[in-house]
């Protein structure tokens, strides 16, 4: 067996994605476990070479977790032949051009979502890196969440008989930023830059939908702005210019119905901060980060309509858990480890630009739905190449 180091450039490794996420929790824990275990048996470990615009955060970020290369300069980390991969955890606006100077040194690429503001950002970048022979991957975590894999095992195992429809529920209160202090970046609340909860949601309800149930072929939205003024990191008051729910609807490849909203304006009443529900016509499902229910038709009630009388039935308790079975690791490291290989063994990568232009492109459809107040038709991305 042998053990080889794969050196990484890290851009926005000072933001809360960048360094929880993937620095800490991916790269460095993949590390600690020995590296990337390959199918001869070789071992992978990464080098991270932090990258950001601050000299003085990279230093006192690099220093706290023993890493020797950091940089203020990215053409600098670029110049380092041992460094095979550009990761890109930025705030979204300043993707494209980072990635696109990446490609153009012959780099690998793997890149949070969205990986660019709009679809011709997006699939300029994907065409670039196709022409260049690199290797491209986006983030699409969502799809390693326990609570989806249990999901798409009871697709696998024909659980549900014909799909008939997806709602999702996502979201959670962010606080203004006057009495409370925000939980979120204040840049997500202005579209000036690159925020919007479309944006920013729906590349990952595209994923998800094409991935477990079929392409998007049509989407009607609503995106609108619930809090119109909050207030920044430095206590500042600012407008808020971008939208922070969303109510959409999505048709998918074979009829199925999928309704999912998205906000940043409602208060939690679920198990989780995501939850999806299948129906089907063998079964029904709630899925959530972690935990999946199920009921099967078996086992399904016949309630009848009557509000005079108090319930009668515990809905809620007529659900079965679905177990593990399985260990589940962080998303985002499996996903990590995931494009290690697909870098060094030429393992397959299905989550590359293409499918982080398709989550863009899904994302612009939705925008241009609720400003125009009609259903956008979309057509399959293959006709655009
Ligand atoms: N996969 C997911 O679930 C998920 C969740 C949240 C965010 N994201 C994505 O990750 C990216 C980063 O989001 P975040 O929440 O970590 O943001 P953040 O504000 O916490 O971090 C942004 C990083 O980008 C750097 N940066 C570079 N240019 C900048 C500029 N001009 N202005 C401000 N910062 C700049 C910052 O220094 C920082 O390191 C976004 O593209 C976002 O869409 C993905």
């Amino acid at each position: 067996m042998t053990t080889r180091t794969l050196g990484v450039i890290m851009n926005g490794v000072t933001g809360r994605m960048g360094h929880r996420q993937h620095l800490v929790r991916s790269v460095l824990a993949i590390n600690e476990q020995g590296g990337v275990a390959l199918g001869d048996g070789d071992r992978v470990l990464l080098r991270p070479i932090l990258v950001g615009r601050s000299a003085a955060r990279l230093r006192t970020l690099a220093r706290s977790h023993g890493i020797d290369d950091w940089t203020a300069s990215l053409a600098e980390a670029l110049s380092d032949p041992a460094a095979e991969i550009y990761f890109d955890a930025q705030v979204t606006q300043a993707r494209v051009p980072a990635v696109t100077q990446a490609i153009e040194a012959g780099r690998h690429v793997y890149v949070e979502k969205p990986t660019a503001e709009d679809f011709a950002g997006a699939m300029g970048l994907a065409r670039l890196a196709r022409d260049a022979g690199v290797k491209n991957g986006v983030v699409q975590d969502k799809l390693f969440l326990p609570g989806l894999r249990k999901l798409k095992r009871l697709i696998d195992g024909g659980f549900f008989g014909r799909v008939l429809s997806v709602r999702g529920e996502f979201g959670y209160w962010v606080f203004e930023g006057d009495w409370q202090e925000a939980q979120r970046p204040s840049w997500n609340y202005r579209a000036e830059d690159g925020g919007g909860i479309v944006l920013d949601m729906f590349p990952h309800w595209t994923y998800v939908l094409e991935s477990l149930f079929g392409r998007v072929e049509a989407v009607t939205a609503r995106a609108v702005t619930h809090i119109p003024e909050r207030v920044d990191e430095a206590g500042k008051p600012y407008p808020a210019t971008a939208d922070d729910a969303a109510y959409g609807i999505f048709e998918l490849d074979g009829g199925i119905i999928a309704q999912i909203n998205s906000s940043w304006c409602t208060r939690v009443d679920r198990d989780e901060l995501v939850e999806f529900q299948v129906d089907g016509t063998h079964g029904s499902a709630v899925a959530g980060l972690r935990e999946c229910r199920v009921q099967h038709r078996a086992g399904t009630p016949k309630p009848v309509w009557n509000p005079d009388e108090p319930a009668d039935h515990g809905f809620r308790a007529q659900w079965q858990r679905v177990p593990d079975n399985t260990v589940f690791d962080n998303g985002f490291k499996a996903q990590w480890e995931m494009f290690v290989r697909h870098v060094a063994e030429d393992t397959p990568f299905p989550h590359d630009f293409a499918a982080g232009a398709r989550g863009v492109y899904v994302a612009e459809a939705g925008l241009r739905s609720s400003a125009e107040g009609r259903r956008i038709q979309l057509e399959p991305l293959d006709d655009h190449t």
